[in-house]
């Protein structure tokens, strides 16, 4: 089998976001742009001929395509193996597992997550290393450098290959393993539950719908929901990966999971509702007519963490991202444990798990995750939830008024103001920046500007500096507004303002959050003057 150099051009546009590279179908269509970012990663890794790679995907449109091209490069540049999900199928948290457990060297996920897909969809490519977690920064610069002056990719001349059955085929030095793409995480699960226990939870009755989206984790919530733990079939809808998510938008919260929202608000709504995303890192969790805001939600998961049996006696800490509201850190102060608070985005997580400093860590945006493997979980989230619910007997609304009793509520909403122009939305972000010391002490729509500044976050681990993560500003120690652009829009720019506030009285706890946080909204607009500089006066998304 010949080995040839291929001769390229670099994309000036191949730059890592929040979460590995996003764009549209159309721009990854372009000649080579696959093998360059591909070869650009393998030309920042050290020593990784004989070693493994593995190679998951959520399914979506061009994931086909882009599975031949990396396959075929990863033959030539010699790696010893490449595992590949049956289908190319293989969630975001199932194939940080896979990576670990069969001691790859780092694994590629064809997924642009929530995004839509389809020719006219997204398109995406993330890069996890050796323990299974995203890229870490100083990975990513690396390759995006190597991205703008590649010349030339390694490639072999070889027919199609056929992703649909399982097993082993070799090509000159390399092993292609195709494998089942449940089995390794649906057990690895069997090992942190305990599913005896949830068996006996559906067993007593309980009702559940699971809402897959038409994305990649309708095998395994099939698999773990009914066939292992009983649920009653049609306990998941929409459980069938498509390429374009049936015309779904694959994001789990209140706009996009609209069957599954609609269904827990009628009279026929189960006793738990649960969705995923379209590669399956993300979760939304819903009760009969109750719906639990991740940010509360990962203080009731970190709160009872300790009750399922791998957590047990390793509840040392919690990491939040910045715009996580701070409900987590009322629950870790009761425990006595630490909160870190990172910036948006997986990647920082990763160094605090694997030096023991956190067991549990999640973002408002629907994702949690934990010491088990690096990435977030979706599927995991709801097996820690369906643990809950067996162990306490409580329902999930008293799961979430309990924690309010204690703490208060904090309402947490978050505003998307999506189609800006990026330049537009830069600028506008620069001046918000330059005028903040300005702000300080002053009071806007009745609120006192106790603190104003920008995020940036000291990796106790690594000591690393990640600056400018997010304009933060506290009115009091119960108000606050945070201010950053989204690092995942495929085209423009989305402004993302995230408002929170403590309320004690219990009388005001079923207040609608757009009411409660209706003057920290005008203060945003008042202070990005987003509406004067780019004539959007009302959010695309409210979450
Ligand atoms: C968004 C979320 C962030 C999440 C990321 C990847 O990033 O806000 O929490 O980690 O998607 O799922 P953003 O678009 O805000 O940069
Ligand atoms: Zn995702």
């Amino acid at each position: 089998m010949d080995i040839i150099s291929v001769k390229t051009r670099p994309y000036s546009d191949q730059t890592f976001g929040t979460s590995g590279i996003r764009k549209k179908v159309s721009v990854f269509k372009q000649e080579n742009y696959v093998n360059n970012l591909v070869q650009s990663v393998f030309d920042c890794l050290d020593g990784f001929e004989g070693k493994t790679l593995v190679i998951g995907g959520d399914g979506r449109y061009y994931n086909h395509q882009a599975l031949q091209d990396i396959v075929r490069l990863a033959i030539a540049n010699q790696f010893g193996r490449i595992i590949v999900g049956q289908d190319g199928l293989l969630s975001t948290p199932a194939t940080s597992h896979v990576i670990v457990k069969y001691g790859a060297i780092g694994g590629f996920i064809l997924s642009a997550s929530h995004n839509p897909g389809g020719p006219d969809g997204d398109f995406g490519i993330k890069y996890d290393n050796e323990n299974g977690a995203p890229a870490p920064q100083e990975l990513t610069n690396r390759i995006m450098l190597r991205a703008k002056e590649i010349d030339r990719f390694w490639s072999v001349d070889i027919p199609e290959i056929d992703f649909s059955k399982i097993g082993e085929q070799t090509f000159g030095q390399t092993v292609l393993q195709i494998i089942d793409s449940t089995e390794d995480y649906i057990s690895y699960m069997q090992s942190i539950f305990n599913f005896s226990k949830l068996k006996k939870l559906f067993k007593s009755g309980f009702k559940m719908t699971f809402d897959a989206m038409n994305a990649v984790t309708g095998p395994y919530a099939i698999r773990i929901f009914e066939e292992i733990l009983g649920a009653e079939k049609g306990t998941v809808v929409n459980g069938k990966p498509l390429p374009n998510f049936g015309g779904l938008h694959p994001e789990p919260n209140l706009t996009y999971a609209k069957e599954l929202v609609d269904l827990m608000y009628s009279d026929k709504a189960p006793d738990f509702g649960a969705a995923s995303d379209g590669d399956g890192d993300r979760y939304m969790i819903m009760g009969k007519s109750f719906f639990i805001h991740p940010s509360d939600g990962l203080a009731i998961l970190t709160q009872y963490l300790d009750t399922i049996p791998f957590y047990h006696g390793k509840v040392n800490g919690v990491a939040r991202s910045l715009p996580t509201s701070f409900a987590v850190d009322d629950v870790a102060g009761e425990m006595g444990i630490n909160v870190y608070q990172t910036p948006t985005g997986w990647k920082f997580f990763g160094n605090l798990i694997t030096a023991g400093k956190i067991a549990i860590c999640g973002e408002e945006s629907f994702g949690a995750g934990s010491l088990h493997l690096q990435e977030k979980d979706g599927i995991w989230a709801i097996l820690c939830w369906l643990s809950i619910l067996a162990e306490t007997g409580k329902t999930v609304e008293e799961l979430a008024k309990d924690l309010w009793q204690r703490h208060g509520r904090v309402f947490a909403l978050l505003y998307d103001y999506s189609g800006l122009d990026k330049q537009v939305a830069n600028d506008m972000m620069n001046a918000i920046r330059d005028k903040l010391p300005s702000l300080l002490g002053t009071e806007i729509c009745g609120e006192k500007i106790e603190k104003a500044y920008v995020f940036s976050y000291h990796d106790p681990v690594t000591d690393e500096v990640a600056e400018n993560q997010g304009i933060c500003i506290h009115f009091d120690e119960n108000t606050r507004l945070v201010m950053r652009l989204s690092g995942t829009s495929s085209v423009g720019a989305t402004f993302k303002v995230y408002m929170n506030k403590r309320i004690r009285n219990s009388s005001e706890f079923m207040k609608n959050p757009q009411e409660v946080l209706k003057n920290v909204s005008d203060i945003s607009l008042e202070i990005s003057e987003l509406k004067r500089l780019t004539g959007i006066e009302k959010p695309s998304i409210m979450t």
